[in-house]
């Protein structure tokens, strides 16, 4: 009941009514605004879009001035915690020594209405600036009044160590025991991990996923690294997927309570399908990361880490809770609740163990058992875990390019220029990776640096240092390619038939070779 009619340029779908242009379409499906959908289309389509710079440049100048609003604050609230004694007793109170609370970052906001405001308008800040860094709220009477008032402050910083928020925690029993600073361009909650920018680094060695603030920060302070949370909301998909760029391997550790657990098994319904190794550390009841390791110390904190079981007891525990297998509705139910997590169990001995555990508590046959574990799992890993046969040059080329030094510049190219040859998925996430070889499956990586030892020529060599070369080779051969495609089309019946058709398909194909032309003659240039 859904057609495209390609001719004119739209969808419609008989079942739900919608319909629309390819505009739409990536509006909708991939949730963007119209002017992120035209940056998308026009990047597949390999054409450029340079009279739309203003708006990204007002965007970034925006985003800079909100930066400088933040950091004016940062400063402000240390300045103010250097003579606030009882925040300065807080910190101490919860372990925190003064050199890694400078070295975190905490700060105090004061007990007053509106002084950082007036500090920030002294230096020429302005008041709807203020506003949009989420650092005021107004009144009832209407005036700007600071949002975080009489509590600790704790800088939020993104991946890349720009900080981006506040988190502010009362200093007694008040309530709200936190609150973040609004979300603004630079801060989306549901994708910000607390800590990850010193995390970064670490991560190699698998993420250790925790829920609060003070158990990020107690955990870095006595040397544990790769600790990271999220930001008082449950750890999404988004989070997950930051992970992955960087580890396989996470281990999920919440507070010891019934809240704790619901939110691991719905962390862990999200990590398994990404093809996470998932752990899971429990804590005693009552315990979270920061008091735990406060009570036992970081060397048996260490322990009980490396110790954390993988996810299967803990699902099957879970699953198997509160009911009475004897009644065969029950079992049932614990059967339902396990199907999700089988087909994700890895073959073991362990499993073969568990999965006949199971079969006689549940009373399940074990071929019940291996079918569903059968069951395909919805792997979405955006990493391509096997090599393509082969690598086509162009993609060689870039590849090397990026290995050089260069894969910001190639990063920018349009991906068009390379998306359709062979050797793509490996460009593509050696891309994702953002060059990190710790993000690249083994395969991929080997045959990267395969590619890398067959460069021996001199001539090569020197190519793959030079960015402008390369990309002009790879950009023209994707105008040929798009002119012998175009030239196809134009001898169609259907575009015959079409005189707006061909009329559009002529002038792209005009544009094209004037392009071809410009960059036979750069390319001689550079010669
Ligand atoms: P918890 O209530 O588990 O607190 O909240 P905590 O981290 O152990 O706090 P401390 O140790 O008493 O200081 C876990 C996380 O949930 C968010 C915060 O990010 C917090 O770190 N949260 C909690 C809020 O955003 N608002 C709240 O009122 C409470
Ligand atoms: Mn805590």
């Amino acid at each position: 009941s859904f057609q495209v009619v390609p001719q004119r340029g739209f969808y419609h779908c008989f079942g739900c009514g919608k319909h629309g242009d390819a505009f739409s379409w990536v509006m909708e499906r991939e949730g963007l605004t119209f002017p992120e959908a035209l940056d998308l289309l026009a990047r597949q389509a390999g054409i450029a879009l340079p009279e739309r710079r203003e708006r990204p440049k007002e965007a970034v100048d925006h985003e800079e001035r909100l930066r400088t609003v933040l950091d004016a604050a940062q400063a402000f609230y240390q300045q103010e915690l250097s003579r606030n004694t009882a925040a300065l007793a807080y910190l101490k109170g919860r372990g925190i020594t003064d050199s890694f609370a400078r070295e975190a970052g905490f700060g105090a906001a004061p007990d007053a209405w509106d002084k950082l405001v007036n500090h920030l308008r002294r230096l020429d800040i302005s008041a709807d600036l203020i506003e949009q860094s989420g650092l005021a709220s107004r009144s009832e009477r209407g005036t700007q009044i600071d949002f975080l008032r009489n509590r600790l402050t704790i800088p939020i910083h993104d991946a890349r160590g720009r900080l981006v928020a506040f988190g502010g925690r009362v200093l007694g029993e008040e309530k709200p025991k936190y609150l973040n600073t609004r979300e603004t361009p630079l801060f989306k909650k549901g994708a910000t991990l607390f800590g990850m920018h010193r995390a970064k680094g670490a991560l190699r060695d698998g993420a250790l996923v925790v829920e609060g603030y003070f158990d990020v920060l107690q955990l870095q302070q006595e040397g544990l690294a790769g600790v990271v949370a999220p930001l008082g909301t449950a750890l999404t998909e988004e989070h997950l997927h930051q992970i992955h760029r960087f580890t396989k391997r996470v281990v999920l550790c919440f507070d010891g309570d019934a809240a704790g657990r619901r939110a691991m098994g719905k962390s862990l319904r999200l990590a398994l399908p990404l093809g996470f190794e998932v752990r899971l550390l429990e804590l005693p009841s009552g315990e979270d990361p920061d008091t735990w390791c406060i009570k036992v110390g970081v060397e048996a904190f260490r322990e009980v880490l490396r110790k954390a079981p993988d996810w299967a007891s803990f699902v099957v525990d879970r699953a198997l809770d509160g009911k009475d297998v004897r009644r065969v509705t029950e079992r049932m139910e614990a059967f339902r609740e396990l199907q999700a997590f089988l087909p994700h169990l890895p073959n073991s001995p362990e499993t073969r163990e568990l999965l006949a555990s199971l079969a006689h508590q549940l009373q399940v046959p074990m071929s019940e058992l291996d079918r569903a574990r059968r069951a395909v799992p919805e792997v979405q890993v955006r990493v391509p875990m096997t090599a393509p046969a082969r690598v086509d040059e162009a993609t060689r080329a870039l590849l090397l390019l990026c290995r050089a030094g260069h894969l910001a510049q190639v990063q920018a190219a349009p991906a068009a220029w390379w998306e359709g040859l062979e050797g793509a998925p490996v460009l593509q996430a050696l891309l994702d990776a953002e060059g990190d070889e710790d993000a690249l499956p083994a395969e991929l990586l080997a045959l990267i640096r395969g590619l890398e030892a067959q460069v021996s020529r001199r001539d090569e060599l020197d190519a793959a240092l030079s960015p402008e070369p390369v990309l002009g080779r790879v950009e023209a051969q994707f105008v040929d390619r798009e002119i012998r495609t175009l030239q196809r089309q134009l001898q169609e019946p259907r575009v015959l038939a079409d005189k707006d058709l061909q009329g559009r398909l002529e002038g792209r194909l005009s544009g094209l070779l004037a392009r071809k032309s410009q960059l036979a003659r750069q390319l001689r240039a550079l010669r």
